[in-house]
């Protein structure tokens, strides 16, 4: 067994051509229960022979084949005797090192596409096992210019399109099958069905890794890189460096230790769950640092949203390093990187994905810090990390919790930041949350909040006319957080949390629900 594989599954190798879905496409095969190994392009045979792969799978790519410098593979992987599908760029790849011909198409194809299987008999037989149960006609998702012109005399076409008439094909004698459209989107509704096809009909594999498996393989990797150096974790409350301290813990215990800065900015008990999780529960040695009075200094009379993102993003970077200068031997910093931050950093192994958006989510630590960095989940989409928070045995509002912004609750106070302000707003934000568990909606929200306005109205409470804040309420619902929509919350939870809000909270006078969709609004309010 070669030492990265901790299970007994054979893998399947995927090559990077930059792709910006190959993640997406190891994403799937690891749904389907089979282990994902994204590999370089120029990957040679001997390599992948050593992972013993069941299959291989060739990504697509923003080149084009015959472009020079174009991304290409070892023609000699066709000899292995494994299986390989090759998508969209993999497969004109794959043509044209087979003796096909790719060219520019007469049109584009870009988004969903009708396709339509061969149904002459000899064909219809080929088609079978790639194609079993996806219907004649169906839909599939395409994003192309090139196409395979011409197959050569080996290959056989198995479904076309009316702007692309070889849309999927296979070699006659080689196990190879390419298709010209994108089956790992969830916009090709009989995608995963096609991969499957793929896996189990076509390379016959195993099917049993689980999240568990990617766990141990992690763990191994992590003991590998760091062997018996220390490691410094920045703990944020999010679930994301939380999962990597977790994944670091059971690496390498006591050379672990994590730092969480409490800046003041906070939500309610956020810093005693970190504690009770890390230090109580886990026993792991955690730093926990108060800098609520430097960074609250430091923000006295700011009202401009991005200075006070940059003020805080400077005061972060102070208090981590002086709190790692305490940590002598460290020479690790471990950062819960998830694979959507990669590939906005345009990172791919091919370090050709397109830089789709850079973001202000995307940031932490400079690399003048000097630590070497460890990063176990960079190949992971946030539901994947939760799975693996579950295995780990993160607790389930850790490992469920809602985004929150580095920011914290200064952006969620619109004008100046004051400790008066900061707790009046983590009451009402606790009674939202509270309201909104209560009704058991918190896991089918994206985010939940509450938000300060600098806004004073009047209400009447017994007998005098009081003239205060008011308390905005939001809730969103989306999965990637570029688009989302307010959430259709019950009348009766915001009744309940409106209610409670103005009567336990001395100083609100009036309480707002946001209904604004992003875009055009943000999620969050500065
Ligand atoms: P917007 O408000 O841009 O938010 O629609 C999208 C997502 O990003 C989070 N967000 C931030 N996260 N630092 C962060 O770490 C920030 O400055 C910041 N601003 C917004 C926001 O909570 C939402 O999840």
């Amino acid at each position: 067994m070669k030492p990265e594989l901790a299970s007994t599954e054979q893998p399947i190798p995927i090559l990077d051509f930059g792709s910006q879905y190959v993640q997406l496409i190891a994403r799937r095969v690891r749904e389907a229960g089979v282990q994902a190994l994204l590999v370089p392009p120029d990957i040679t045979v001997a390599q992948l022979r050593a992972m013993n792969p069941v299959g291989l799978i060739l990504s697509g790519g923003p080149s084009s084949v015959y472009e020079a410098g174009a991304p290409r593979c070892d023609p000699d992987i066709f000899n292995l005797n494994i299986p390989v599908l090759g998508i969209c760029y993999g497969m004109q790849i794959a043509a044209q090192l087979l003796g096909g011909q790719v060219q520019p198409g007469q049109a584009g194809e870009y988004g969903a596409t009708r396709l339509e299987t061969a149904k002459e008999p000899q064909a219809a037989a080929m088609v079978a096992d790639l194609f079993a149960g996806v219907p004649e006609q169906t839909t599939v998702w395409m994003s192309h210019g090139d196409q395979v012109r011409d197959l050569g005399p080996d290959f056989m076409p198995l479904a076309s399109t009316k702007v692309c008439p070889l849309a999927a094909m296979r070699h006659k004698t080689k196990p190879f099958f390419g298709v010209q459209f994108h089956p790992e989107v969830t916009h090709t509704p009989h995608g995963m069905k096609i991969l499957e096809n793929f896996l189990y009909r076509v390379c016959h594999a195993a099917g049993t890794w689980r999240m568990g498996n990617f766990g141990e393989i992690a763990v191994d990797k992590i003991r590998r890189q760091v062997g018996t150096g220390r490691v410094v974790c920045g703990l944020s409350g999010g679930v994301d460096s939380a999962v990597a301290a977790a994944l670091l813990h059971r690496a390498i215990g006591s050379q672990l230790t994590c730092i969480f800065v409490d800046n003041g900015l906070l939500r309610k008990n956020e810093r005693q769950n970190v504690e009770s999780t890390f230090r109580d529960h886990f026993r792991l040695d955690l730093r926990v640092v108060d800098a609520t009075a430097e960074f609250l200094d430091a923000l006295a009379g700011v009202t401009a949203p991005q200075k006070k993102r940059t003020i805080i993003g400077k005061a972060f970077i102070d208090v981590f390093k002086r709190a790692s200068a305490d940590i002598p031997d460290a020479r690790f910093l471990a950062q819960g990187t998830l694979y959507p931050d990669v590939i906005e950093s345009g990172h791919g192994y091919a370090r050709t994905a397109a830089n789709i958006k850079l973001h202000h989510n995307v940031g932490g630590l400079p690399a003048e810090l000097g630590f070497e960095l460890v990063e176990p989940l960079r190949d992971l989409f946030k539901d994947e990390v939760r799975r693996l928070g579950e295995v780990l045995g993160l607790p389930e509002p850790m490992v469920w919790r809602h985004p929150f912004p580095g920011p914290g609750l200064a952006v969620r106070i619109i004008g100046d930041i004051t400790r008066e302000k900061l707790d009046l707003l983590r009451q009402a934000d606790e009674i939202f949350l509270e309201e909104l568990i209560a009704a058991g909606l918190y896991r089918s929200t994206a985010q939940t909040f509450a938000v300060l306005l600098p806004v004073q109205s009047v209400a009447v409470m017994g007998d005098g006319r009081s003239y205060k804040p008011v308390i905005g309420l939001r809730s969103v619902d989306s999965t990637d957080f570029m688009t989302a929509d307010w959430s259709r919350l019950p009348y009766d939870v915001l009744a309940r949390a409106s209610g409670r809000i103005v009567n336990e909270i001395r100083g609100v006078s009036r309480v707002v629900y946001d209904i604004t969709s992003k875009p055009p609004g943000t999620i969050e309010w500065e």
